[in-house]
């Protein structure tokens, strides 16, 4: 039957008829706000390219994780800004360190709140690669066994779920082993797993202080072109144990987020990372479009594409949106 006897229209004409045959839906508990924590006290530096962020010493970022379990956000995942960074990355996996101090504080101050540990090494290190370097390549096979450290340090301090980022080859069985030996058993592993080299990470390098100080990260992350290859990294990464896949960034790789849950069927993740965040503030700010409108439009086709659980930057001014139901 066609038209005029089937008219679409018909269930898009009331509020009530659009939200009753709405296919996707997305709530605050999808959702993980990132944040970034540095030494100190009452310390709020805004980051100039994410509005409404900011570096947070670690009093002031209890507050704001309180708050973000009010608003029934799903969790949050902390980015560590140390006190000094060196060549090996050390505060990465110090016990005493800046993320590990956090997620203590954390878990006293919003115990319900789930928390995220990214674990990589680039905001730890002098040159602001992800791993430790041989001349002017990063060395996977060293880098692993700090990774691993880091990992174990993390769940030892209260992390819920360990995100690796560094994109090594066989850091997840490492992690997988080291959390298994240091009697953590049962702290899920989120691998990033097709993370790609990407121009849209930029605020977040001014925010964590992680921009590398020569060359690229293109010899660990993927190539923008690639799909088929983030198949594998999957395949990989499930093998060696992921209990959840991450694809990085999301709006330009709908696309693999997509395939990767039809092909695996098993949990995913995607990070609407700064830049996709940034891109629509900026345009907000000078009036160009709706901001609220657009970031529930990118959020909801992240869901849409496979995504059960997105980290963005939106989490925080989205939640009560979502609280008042999609219009
Ligand atoms: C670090 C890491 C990055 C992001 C998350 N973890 C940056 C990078 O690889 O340079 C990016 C997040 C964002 O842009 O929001 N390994």
């Amino acid at each position: 039957m066609t038209y005029p006897t089937t008219r679409l229209r018909r269930l898009r004409a009331t509020p009530a008829l659009r939200t009753m045959r709405r296919e996707t839906t997305l709530a605050a508990s999808n959702l993980v706000a990132p944040l970034f924590v540095c030494h100190g006290t009452k310390v709020r530096r805004p980051v100039a390219s994410m509005p409404g962020h900011h570096q947070l010493s670690v009093d002031e970022l209890a507050r704001d994780a309180e708050e973000i379990a009010r608003a029934g956000i799903g969790g949050v995942i902390l980015f560590g800004i140390p006190a000094a960074k060196d060549a090996v990355g050390r505060e990465a996996y110090d016990e005493k360190g800046i993320v590990p101090t956090a997620l203590r504080a954390l878990k006293k101050a919003a115990p319900g709140l789930l928390l995220w540990a990214d674990v990589c090494l680039c905001e730890y290190t002098d040159h602001g690669h992800c791993g430790v370097l041989d001349g002017e390549t990063v060395d996977n096979d060293k880098t692993l066994p700090l990774l691993a450290r880091a990992a174990t340090a993390y769940a030892a301090a209260g992390a819920d779920l360990i995100a690796p980022s560094d994109m090594m080859d066989g850091r997840v069985r490492a992690i997988r082993r080291a959390l298994d030996e240091g009697g953590f058993p049962d702290t899920p592993i989120v691998s990033y797993a097709a993370k790609y080299a990407s121009a849209f990470y930029g605020p977040f390098r001014e925010a964590a202080e992680s921009t590398p100080q020569f060359g690229d990260r293109r010899g660990y992350q993927m190539d923008p072109a690639n799909a088929d290859e983030a198949m594998r990294e999957v395949a990989l990464d499930l093998e060696e144990g992921a209990d959840m896949v991450m694809v990085k960034p999301a709006l330009p790789y709908l696309d693999v987020i997509r395939r990767v849950k039809e092909r695996f069927g098993v949990p995913v993740a995607a990070y609407n990372v700064s830049g996709e965040f940034a891109m629509i503030k900026a345009a907000a700010q000078n009036g160009w479009l709706d901001g609220e409108r657009a970031a529930l439009e990118s959020l909801i086709s992240i869901r849409r594409a496979g995504a059960d659980v997105i980290l963005t930057y939106f989490a925080r001014e989205i939640a009560p949106v979502l609280a008042r139901g999609l219009a």
